[in-house]
């Protein structure tokens, strides 16, 4: 049988796992988080990195600081993993599907516009496999709609668009570091 996944290792898990034991700190917030938090920002030129518990939490956390109010819309692309959807609906907004590209699949920013009405208050782009969606056009449209931007970066951990990395484009990224991702802690995440 081929397995869905395999996760990545790199042979010193057990090791850190052995020392934070060891140090009796092993919920969050300890010295693993701290180098973790500062590597990502560094690496990533970030302003800031928030590690979360999952991919799903950091774009909960990302859809409540957008203060949406009931009736606010949000425009998402209609292929994406559930999390994308479910963040803005916690958030009490309505899902405005717009269509995706056939040649990345990610959200067609040539129909963005289409869907902006007085009530839109988010884009959030999904870069489906890594591939990053037409940031520049997509940020261009937020920037004169008055709009935020959230990046759903889930799956695009090391990506860039035009040398900056995915999840730092917009106002918020979100990366997962589940067990089906190419940097993988098991279950993590990261609000950007
Ligand atoms: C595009 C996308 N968004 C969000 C998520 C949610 O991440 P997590 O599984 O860490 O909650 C995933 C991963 O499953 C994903 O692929």
């Amino acid at each position: 049988m081929i397995a869905f996944n395999v996760p990545p290792y790199i042979g010193n898990e057990s090791d850190f796992i052995q020392e934070a034991i060891h140090n009796h700190r092993i919920s969050g917030d300890g010295p693993f988080t701290k180098r973790c938090s500062r590597w990502l920002e560094n690496k990533f030129h970030a302003q800031k990195v928030l590690l979360t518990t999952s991919g799903t939490t950091a774009l909960d956390m990302a859809l409540l600081l957008c203060d949406l109010k009931p009736g606010d819309e949000v425009i998402l692309p209609s292929y994406t993993f559930s999390s994308t959807a479910t963040a803005p609906v916690l958030a009490g907004a309505k899902l405005v599907f717009v269509d995706i590209r056939p040649d990345t699949m990610n959200i067609d920013e040539t129909l963005i516009e289409d869907a902006v009405t007085s009530r839109t208050k988010v884009i959030i782009v999904m870069h489906y496999a890594g591939v990053a969606c037409e940031m520049d056009t997509i940020m261009d449209i937020a920037k004169r709609h008055k709009l935020m931007v959230v990046e759903d970066a889930a799956q695009g951990v090391m990506s860039t668009y035009k040398g900056k990395s995915l999840g730092t484009i917009g106002d918020f990224g979100c990366y997962s570091f589940h067990e089906t991702k190419n940097y993988s802690m098991g279950e993590g995440g990261v609000l950007l």
